[in-house]
């Protein structure tokens, strides 16, 4: 509707009440079109009822009578009433003593005790408890006789307290409880909350721990308790902490988070399950400066603090959220007493006091910032320049608008750079981040982007600027607070690439996907469908895992959720699992297994199930399986997945040539042959020759054929034989960067520890060579590995224990994993030596098997390096590929100890020497020796503590100059070895 500048009009419209409102309370009248300094005028508002409301009868509930105590008998009842420490009671029948007869039951404060109320509360503990699920009312008569009670006036009201909770507020009733007079019957009566567990028993008591206002003699009689309407079902709602953890499954990919609220804190379940599932916090109210900062200069920070305290205890990082904003915001950073928007200069020295002591405040303690949140608004056309579809009624933007010198460029926008700017340097350490919603829209995207590149780009030459290759801008949030019913991840794909493309790293900030109903509860369908964007979600996550920092939920279950309504989360009021948790566990899982998923063709290609064991498969990959796994491919791998005969002794998939060149055509760069034999990824410049037919054969060897020393050591475990031909020709090394990647089932036995399960490569002329970069997948139940070549290959136990380290549990499980793959050696078949310190030698030795370093015919020139002994190999290597220098005096120091941050040196440059990326898994720390590490150390100290190679000694230090023990160098090793597949 349009109205017309100097003309009346009269407006009407017909509503109705929707059923599940109880009422209208207000109406609004406001500007829809959402245009500036426009004031109209309303006069003659008449509201009228066309029809009135159906009034449904409100139903009284029926209340049934279940107990009453009455104490006429003694022998029936009295039993089941105890007195607590400061009382005692007695049974009495004395004329006129109960409420309406006779018999009563009498409580003598015992002279000297407490008169808290709870030691002086009288307990009915019922014979059998009455469930769960119910409403009760309870009515008590109490009196105080003025015998026993003299000199005191005012007795404080009685009350009850259920289930002896006195820590819970709606189980201590009434409210209210008022006084009891002297010498006169007074009645408790009060109705129970809904019971979540049975009621037990019942404390009466007098309520305030006063000598004065306690009665020392009173009496109890006609308690009847009845039942108030029907039980009802109740979920008493719980964590599931045998659920596989969100935050483990991802641990190599991204951080997952959640919010948490300060009253949280002292939950003891929800910490234990945020402990399982999460690894980052972010406080979903507490830091933004509505509850940081009531007014200029005044700062509190008690109830975020709660949070930083609670985080820290527990091992979890903290994500800050959000400095600047203009909703939730301190009104005096940009808005003067009159509501009118600051000056451009006073905001901006608000905005600096406010970053200066809030950023200052959570320095070194959170991670990450979003300095800017929501700041643009009102775009549809896809921008050129992103001031211009900015939140110009952020009061951020009028302030800083406000005195804008136009002339020289500057304008409203200009808060967005200094809250930026001043973030950084008063925290350098956390990472900044801008954070917004809708974030998919085509023009939201592209303002997003370009703000972060333009902002990026004038920091650059910024004289601020201390740290040349750092952005100012480093990270976008995508909020994610999505709908089921319009999101289309592939918008977020898009979104993703366009993040990416401008060189930020990215968080998922808030996720959340409601449904639009309003019921407070989803469908099977809904349910399903939300569980199925979830997992394309998570798809798309997964392929830009090298981007993706963290991905936080906006809300642990449902019901805590600001979008409850819409059952957003992964679980449900009961804290129950929803298909969406399962969905985000394993995404590819549960879109294969969902038949809705739009998936017309089933997803294997399905050969001989059920048939011999023993028996020989062929399957020929046709061009439909091949289709839909080149337009399935995530990450450039398209997976043929291949049912063999149970118990299949061999399996021949051959590619025709020309699938294979589909495949490279459609950008396609592994291949992926899956079975329950074993899975197979070949890189696919491996197999693409002009017509050449791909042909992969996995072959269960007889373990006859096998040399003793290999028998030896495989026993009777599988032996795989992998055959590789292309065009017929048998491929058995693979070239620079074609590793192929297997994977094969092994069951563990009783016993076994999942870091002694060792590959072995077992070579044609009998001997066993052990895959370091093996390892035993505990969730999958497979073992897995990376070869540079094929031919034959097995998985075994190997047991390797040592006397001396069994008490070191930090370290054992390292040492043996180590041990078992014969990186390094005992002292003796028992003895490790744990807390000896690993010479220079005896590292070199560790770090160059951990990494397969070996260069065949080395030679050193350390002048202490002696040919023909254990280590010469390994240091003439190292030293070959720059991994170690030498001491200034030309030796290399074999004996001599190594420090920790010579031994982080030495890993570092022999990871970048293996072209080995190792991914940030923990956000940087400082220890608080960093000015002892050395220069050449320091690199090497960030990039390892990042990717949780190493943590520090557990006091905040990291002990540079100190010397390394055995069991130090193995953990460390270790933590490395299981990075390398
Ligand atoms: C929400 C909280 O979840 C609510 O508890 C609060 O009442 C309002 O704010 N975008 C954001 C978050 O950046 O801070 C908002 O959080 C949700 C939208």
């Amino acid at each position: 509707m349009n109205l017309t500048a100097g003309q009346w009009k009269d407006i009407s419209l017909e509503f109705t009440v929707p059923a599940d409102h109880k009422s209208v309370s207000a109406i609004v009248f406001h500007n829809d079109g959402q245009i500036q300094d426009f004031t109209f005028y309303l006069d003659e508002v008449k509201l009228q009822i066309i029809t009135p409301p159906v009034k449904e009868p409100v139903e009284e509930p029926e209340i049934k009578e279940l107990l009453k105590f009455n104490f006429d008998d003694k022998a029936a009842q009295g039993s089941l009433f105890t007195a607590a420490a400061s009382s005692q009671i007695e049974w009495i029948n004395e004329t006129g003593a109960g409420k309406n007869d006779n018999s009563a039951l009498k409580v003598t404060h015992i002279d000297g005790k407490s008169y808290n109320s709870a030691e002086n509360a009288v307990r009915l503990t019922l014979a059998e408890p009455l469930p769960a699920g119910g409403v009760y009312n309870i009515s008590v008569w109490v009196y105080a006789p003025a015998a026993g009670n003299e000199g005191k006036s005012t007795l404080t009201g009685p009350g009850v307290v259920l289930n002896g909770e006195y820590g819970r507020s709606d189980y201590k009733l009434p409210s209210n409880f008022g006084t009891l007079p002297i010498g006169q019957w007074k009645e408790v009566n009060i109705r129970t909350p809904l019971m979540e567990t049975p009621l037990k028993t019942i404390d009466i008591r007098l309520v305030v721990n006063d000598a004065d206002k306690h009665a020392d003699v009173w009496r109890i009689d006609n308690i009847v308790i009845s039942q108030v309407g029907d039980l009802q079902e109740v979920i008493i709602p719980k964590w599931d902490l045998n659920l596989a953890s969100i935050a483990d499954t991802y641990k190599n990919k991204f951080l997952i988070g959640n919010v948490m609220s300060p009253g949280q804190t002292t939950d003891a379940e929800l910490t234990a399950m945020f402990k399982h599932q999460y690894n980052i916090m972010t406080p979903e109210n507490d830091m933004k400066p509505q509850y940081l900062s009531s007014a200029k200069g005044v700062y509190s920070y008690t109830n975020a603090d709660t949070l930083v305290n609670w985080a820290q205890a527990n091992n979890i990082m903290i994500h800050g959220h959000t400095l600047v904003w203009h909703s939730q915001s301190a009104p005096w950073l940009t808005t003067g007493t009159d509501n009118k928007p600051l000056t451009r200069t006073v905001a901006k020295s608000n905005l600096m006091e406010y970053i200066n002591n809030v950023a200052g405040h959570f320095k070194g303690k959170v991670v990450s910032w979003d300095v800017v949140n929501e700041a643009f608004d009102g775009g549809s056309g896809i921008p050129t320049d992103w001031k211009t579809v900015l939140r110009k009624d952020s009061p951020w933007y009028k302030a800083y608008e406000n005195g804008a010198d136009k002339t020289k460029g500057e304008s409203g926008a200009d808060y967005i750079y200094d809250a930026f700017v001043l973030a950084r340097l008063a925290d350098p350490g956390a990472t900044l981040y801008y954070n917004d919603y809708n974030e998919n829209e085509v023009w939201k995207r592209e303002a997003m982007a370009l703000m972060a590149e333009d902002l990026n780009k004038k920091w650059k030459t910024d004289e601020r600027n201390t740290e040349p290759g750092r952005l100012l801008v480093e990270g976008i949030g995508m909020q994610a607070h999505y709908w089921i019913e319009s999101l289309k991840t592939d918008t977020v794909d898009a979104t993703i690439a366009r993040f990416v493309q401008a060189g930020v790293k990215i968080s998922v900030s808030e996720l959340d996907i409601p449904s639009t109903g309003t019921t407070g509860k989803l469908t099977k369908e809904e349910e399903a469908l939300q569980a199925q964007l979830y997992a394309q979600l998570f798809k798309i996550y997964k392929k830009y895992a090298s981007s993706i920092e963290r991905i936080t939920f906006w809300g642990k279950a449902d019901s805590q959720s600001w979008r409850a309504s819409g059952s957003p989360l992964l679980f449900d009021k009961a804290f129950a699992a929803k298909p969406a948790y399962y969905a985000v566990i394993n995404p590819e899982g549960y879109l294969n297994e969902d038949p809705d998923n739009g998936n017309t063709t089933p997803p294997t290609n399905t050969v001989g199930s059920g048939g011999e064991p023993n028996s020989d498969v062929k399957v020929t990959i046709d061009s439909s399986t091949m289709n839909k796994a080149i337009s399935e491919a995530e990450a450039g791998t398209a997976r043929l997945t291949v049912k063999a005969a149970n118990g299949a002794k061999q399996l021949t998939v051959t590619i025709p040539a020309d699938l294979v060149k589909a495949a490279k055509d459609s950008n396609i760069s592994q291949i992926a042959i899956v079975s329950d034999l074993a899975t197979v990824t070949l890189p696919i410049s491996l197999l693409d020759k002009a017509g050449a037919n791909v042909e992969m054969k996995i072959d269960k060897v007889d373990n006859s054929k096998l040399s003793d020393e290999q028998r030896a050591k495989i026993g009777t475990n599988t032996v795989f034989d992998f055959n590789l031909s292309v065009g017929g020709e048998k491929i058995t090394k693979f070239g620079e960067g074609q590793t192929v990647h297997v994977s094969v089932p092994y069951t563990l036995q009783s016993g076994e520890n999942p870091e002694q399960i060792v590959i072995y490569y077992l070579s044609d002329d009998g001997k066993l060579e052990v895959v370091k970069n093996g390892r035993y997948n505990a969730d999958t139940g497979l073992v897995e590995f990376r070869v540079e070549h094929f031919s034959k290959y097995a998985a075994a136990f190997v047991n390797v224990s040592f006397g001396d380290t069994a008490s070191i549990t930090w370290a054992k499980a390292s040492i043996n994993a180590l041990a078992a793959r014969g990186i390094i050696k005992g002292e003796s078949a028992d003895t490790f030596a744990p807390n000896r310190e690993v010479t220079r030698a005896e590292f070199t030795q560790m770090l160059i098997h951990t990494l397969d370093l070996v260069q065949p015919n080395a030679k050193s020139t350390f002048s202490d390096a002696k040919e023909g002994s254990w280590y010469y190999e390994a240091v003439a290597s190292a030293q070959k590929l720059g991994i170690a220098t030498g001491l200034p005096d030309g030796s290399f120091g074999i004996n001599s100890k190594i420090t920790r941050q010579d031994m982080i040196t030495m890993v570092d440059r022999a990871l970048k020497i293996a072209g080995i990326t190792l991914h940030d898994e923990v956000a940087a720390v400082a220890f608080t020796d960093d000015a002892a590490i050395a220069a050449y150390a320091k690199e090497a100290v960030a990039d390892m503590q990042k990717a949780g190679i190493i943590s520090g000694m557990g006091n905040g230090t990291l002990a540079p100059q100190q010397a390394t023990t055995r069991a130090q160098a193995a953990v460390m090793l270790h933590q490395l070895l299981q990075r390398l597949l």
